[in-house]
């Protein structure tokens, strides 16, 4: 695990939380999120197991992400006597980022099954590395709805700050993202964007190459998913 330029305190023996001024990043070291995410850069790695990984590390990193969120009580009975039960207060809207944030989505629905889900659809442009929207599926008012969004890859940040913006125009103030791997560069440009969110992960990686693709990196979480798809035209 690589924390960059950002500063570091080690909160768990597991867990590491980066804080910032306007952004905090939980990194799930937990072996078992590395063996899933070790499958999900090894290039050898088929679709379908590359799809189970994803799965699987999403419901970690939805676990980790949740660890603090709101709960009601109320009373249940079990077979032996009358005892408290727990629910969660205020379920968070999941959006996942299409096309890649797809591979999220069952886990984290499962995990949270009382959510309900948005969809953002956006492709970087290989020339710009710029997104181009092509799909917003938003509730108009999202004052008080706590969001989880989905996408594996945080790379130069246009993509999940383009989102985050959705969110935060429809009155969105509590923004978890949640990110399979992250480059120090778009971590930087959320920070700068002084959007009100958090961040988790499962690694910060060394940066970006000259295609902006995250080193070491994954390769296109979208492709590995799904395979390859002919690119919006210019
Ligand atoms: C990838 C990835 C992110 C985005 C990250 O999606 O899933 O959404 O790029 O890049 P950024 O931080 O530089 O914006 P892509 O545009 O390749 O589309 P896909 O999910 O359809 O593969």
């Amino acid at each position: 695990m690589r924390s960059g330029a950002f500063p570091v305190a080690r909160v768990h023996r597991k867990l590491i939380l980066v804080s910032m001024t306007a952004v905090d990043v939980l990194v799930v070291d937990h072996p078992l999120a590395q063996t899933r995410l070790t499958a999900m850069r090894d290039q050898r790695t088929d679709s379908a197991t590359f799809r189970a990984a994803l799965h699987e590390l999403t419901t970690m990193l939805v676990y980790e992400a949740t660890r603090n969120i709101p709960v009601d009580e109320y009373p249940i009975t079990t077979p032996v006597r009358l005892t408290q039960g727990t629910r969660v207060a205020n379920p968070p809207l999941l959006v996942p980022v299409l096309r890649a944030g797809l591979g999220m989505s069952d886990a984290a629905l499962g995990l949270l099954p009382e959510s309900s889900m948005g969809f953002v659809g956006l492709a970087r442009d290989e020339h710009t590395f710029e997104p181009r929207a092509y799909l917003e599926s938003l509730p108009a008012d999202l004052t008080n709805q706590p969001v989880l969004v989905l996408d594996p890859m945080l790379a130069t940040g246009g993509s999940l700050i383009h989102c985050c913006r959705l969110l935060a125009d429809r009155g969105c103030t509590d923004i978890t993202v949640l990110c399979v791997l992250c480059a120090p560069e778009g971590i930087a440009r959320l920070e700068a964007s002084g959007l009100p969110l958090r961040l988790v992960t499962a690694a910060i990686d060394d940066g970006l190459n000259e295609h902006a693709f995250i080193v070491p990196g994954l390769g296109d979480a979208g492709d590995r998913q799904f395979g390859g798809m002919p690119r919006f035209a210019s």
